[in-house]
């Protein structure tokens, strides 16, 4: 059975104390959203243990936005998967195209990340997808099929997220057609080996728009960026009406 998750992508937001009176207000009003949805929060690393202690006994699950290949090392700026798991992280974004666009991320360092994030029993929620170029170039079936390939080369799907994010559909407000994000998700499905794989659909999904694109058959859930920073749409894009 495919998960139903709704990711939150903090990205370089929110100090702790920030990310505290996020979570208070955003807490107080689960009790209404529906069981069979996944909530995750993918926080800076500076908020992570003051976020799992205040996750601590509810429904919402804990994740990282990147984690290193080695357990210990000299890489600076870098975290492990021991360093996440022991702070009760359970998810960790790898691959994000603002990694690959601003820090040099290749996908073969994506893959060894991936690896890793399994390793310490973390699921990582693997990105993919095309710019703008590539899309008016008519590539986008292409680079994405590639981007696959390479990052899972030797993954086990059985624990893999996947999110397909367009990225100039990325904080641009500018959202990818439902119905073409259903057709790209599910070319990225008959790539894979493993048939219970979820896979988001990530790029401006708001309040506004999550029902539409959550509708959709072949999209699993979303990894949303801006929206996630406020709660009253986080918890309107939770409760999305499928
Ligand atoms: P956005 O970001 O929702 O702000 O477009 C999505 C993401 O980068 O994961």
């Amino acid at each position: 059975m495919r998960k139903v998750i709704i990711a939150g992508n903090w990205k370089m937001y929110k100090t702790r104390a920030e990310a505290l009176e996020m979570l208070q207000k955003f807490l107080d009003q689960l009790d209404e959203i529906p069981e069979d949805r996944e909530i995750v929060i993918c926080a800076p690393f500076t908020a992570l243990e003051t976020l799992s202690k205040a996750l601590h006994g509810t429904r919402v699950r804990l994740g990282a936005q990147n984690v290193h290949w080695d357990i210990e090392g000299a890489y600076t700026g870098e975290i492990s998967g021991p360093m996440l798991a022991e702070l009760g992280v359970r998810y960790v974004i790898v691959g994000h195209s603002e990694r690959r666009q601003y820090f040099g991320e290749s996908d073969s360092t994506v893959n060894r990340r991936l690896k890793a994030a399994q390793h310490h029993g973390l699921t990582p929620i693997l990105c993919v997808g095309e710019s703008k170029q590539q899309r008016d170039a008519g590539e986008a079936e292409r680079l994405i099929i590639g981007q696959l390939e390479e990052d899972l080369a030797d993954v086990d799907q059985t624990n893999l997220v996947i999110a397909y994010e367009p990225i100039w559909a990325i904080g641009t407000g500018e959202t990818c057609e439902s119905s073409e994000a259903d057709r790209i998700i599910g070319l990225i499905r008959s790539q894979l080996t493993h048939p219970d794989v979820s896979i988001l659909y990530g790029g401006s999904v708001k309040p506004g728009n999550v029902d539409e694109i959550l509708a959709q058959p072949e999209i699993d859930g979303a990894l949303v960026g801006g929206a996630s920073l406020s709660p009253g749409d986080f918890l309107r894009i939770v409760d999305f009406k499928a």
